[in-house]
């Protein structure tokens, strides 16, 4: 398979606090990334999981560059655009795409449906008002949104949640991009509506041969469209591999805890020794050692507290822990 994105050790580091606060010493440095390295092939879906306040969402405007990384590099489709300027950047811009984890910010509530959906291809070139109307129209149908022509006129306060959020996946799809990025995009819709809009990315996904990254706290969600998943903890990838080997026999405790949480998802066949332990740190204190291990029911040793593990790969599978769990 192709590769499409290449990520390695990116970090972003938030620092907190103003110009009075690093003469008072008060400035705290948010590690809200810290270190992710992943590779997405053409047409693949990756699912970044984790509590929140793990990174996910960070982690996904920083391979859009929306924001900038402190390090590491991002490749697309070959080409380094860690460093690249906005003009350069404008120009890769159609190719991929985000949708926003809140729906009801990602329209302009004063732009007509129609117009939002048509407006990418003016500004980026690829038709004139009239075109783009016709694209937008037909674009409206594809996604369920009609009759079209009514749908075109209608203002995002006018449009349900779910057909407000089919709108936001028109906008994204009109300019066929190769990568999107998709920030829990049914979180905030109705249940009955959830697999219906998933499924509708799923058909973009095939259509186009796009690349997804999924990012959801909704394992189910990652069960249903991923490909392969990257469990996130404290700005670090802990696990990654195929779906439903993750799923099924988790190697990070960290994995096995979230699915005992998930009263959705099938139980892993080994029954987890404890429940997960409190709340995820404060980006702003990492825990030494294993970034885990205060909430970590196996961690028993010195080499926890005290040695980061790294990313080791086993038959495909990443896996950060010194003692991982047998498959
Ligand atoms: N602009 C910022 N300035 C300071 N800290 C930030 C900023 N953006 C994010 N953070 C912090 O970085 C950490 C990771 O945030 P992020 O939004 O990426 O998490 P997430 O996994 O998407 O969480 P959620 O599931 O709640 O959406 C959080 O502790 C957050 O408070
Ligand atoms: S390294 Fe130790 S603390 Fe960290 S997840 Fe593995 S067993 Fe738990
Ligand atoms: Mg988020």
């Amino acid at each position: 398979m192709t590769l499409l994105l290449e990520v390695e050790d990116l970090k972003k580091y938030f620092i907190e606090g103003g110009f009075l606060s690093s003469i008072l010493g008060g400035t705290r440095i948010v590690k809200a990334v810290d270190g992710v390295s992943f590779k997405l092939s053409r047409g693949e879906t990756l699912a970044l999981v984790g509590e929140s306040g793990s990174g996910k969402t960070t982690t996904g405007r920083l391979i859009l560059r929306l924001i900038e990384p402190t390090s590491g590099r991002i490749l697309f489709d070959g080409i380094d655009i860690t460093g690249m300027k906005p003009g350069e950047l404008r120009k890769l811009r159609p190719r991929m795409q985000m949708i926003f984890q809140d729906p009801y910010a990602s329209l302009n509530p004063r732009m007509s449906i129609g117009k939002a959906i048509a407006e990418p291809l003016v500004v980026h070139g690829r038709a004139t008002w009239g075109e783009a109307r016709r694209e937008a129209l037909e674009m409206l149908e594809r996604v369920g949104l009609t009759p079209a022509s009514d749908f075109y006129e209608r203002k995002p306060i006018q449009l349900s949640g779910g057909q407000r959020q089919r709108a936001v996946i028109a906008r994204a799809m009109i300019l066929k991009p190769d990568l999107l990025v998709a920030d829990e995009p049914v979180s905030m819709i109705d249940v009955s509506m959830r697999t219906s809009i998933l499924k509708l990315l799923l058909e973009f996904r095939r259509e186009y041969n796009m690349s997804m990254i999924m990012i959801t706290h909704d394992l189910a969600v990652a069960r249903l469209v991923a490909d392969r998943i990257a469990v996130m903890y404290l700005g670090k990838i802990v696990e990654i591999g195929p779906t439903e080997e993750v799923l099924n026999s988790p190697r990070h405790p960290y994995t096995e805890a979230l699915i005992a949480a998930a009263p959705t998802i099938v139980r892993s066949a080994r029954k987890p020794r404890l429940r997960i332990k409190g709340e995820i740190a404060d980006p702003g204190r990492i825990p030494s050692g294993c970034r885990f291990h205060p909430r970590c029911p196996y961690s028993d040793s010195k080499r926890c507290v005290e040695e980061e593990p790294e990313v080791t790969y086993y038959d495909g599978r990443g896996v950060a822990c010194h003692y991982p769990l047998s498959p």
